[in-house]
């Protein structure tokens, strides 16, 4: 019988071990990321909070990455986007106007899915969270904070990198 009690409060123990856990775990998965850190390799290492507070000044581009050849100016429309990478990273290439190119990260700052373009938006296909392509300001959440933007510049028919 003091088996019995002890086996029921081991589980109870237990269930409420992970069931804290698995809270906590959900909540950091709903939390909004703001690190602006991309760079994690997946080993499980990264606590994921960085001590800058998090809302960045809005460009997080990888540096190392600056005069990387990105895309051929012609591949952009007119008032569309298109999906590219930068330092293998996921990025968003608009062109609003001729000759006029801007980028974002492609990383949804709601739960990191990518975001790719759609129709005269950018959506997540993850939680539908939508994106203006222009400026990367959140259109639709649940995402909250804009993509963050990218620096590229237009050299003769190439977009570059910085
Ligand atoms: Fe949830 Fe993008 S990850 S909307």
């Amino acid at each position: 019988m003091d088996d019995a009690r002890e086996l029921s409060r081991r589980t109870a123990l237990a269930l409420g071990g992970s069931g804290a856990l698995g809270g906590a775990l959900i909540l950091a998965g709903c939390a909004p990321t703001d690190s602006g850190d991309s760079g994690g390799d997946g080993a499980g290492a990264d606590s994921g909070s960085t001590t800058d507070g998090g809302s960045g000044d809005g460009a997080s581009a990888p540096t190392d990455a600056a005069g990387e050849d990105v895309a051929a100016l012609a591949d952009i429309p007119v008032g569309g986007s298109i999906s590219a990478t930068i330092g293998g990273e996921p990025v968003l290439l608009s062109q609003p106007t001729a000759g006029e190119v801007v980028a974002f990260s492609a990383i949804c700052t709601h739960q990191r899915c990518t975001v790719a373009p759609e129709r005269a938006s950018f959506v997540c296909p993850c939680h539908g969270s939508m994106f203006d392509p222009t400026t990367g300001e959140v259109e639709q959440g649940p995402a909250l904070e804009p993509l963050p933007s990218v620096p590229v510049t237009v050299d003769g028919d190439r977009v570059i990198a910085g």
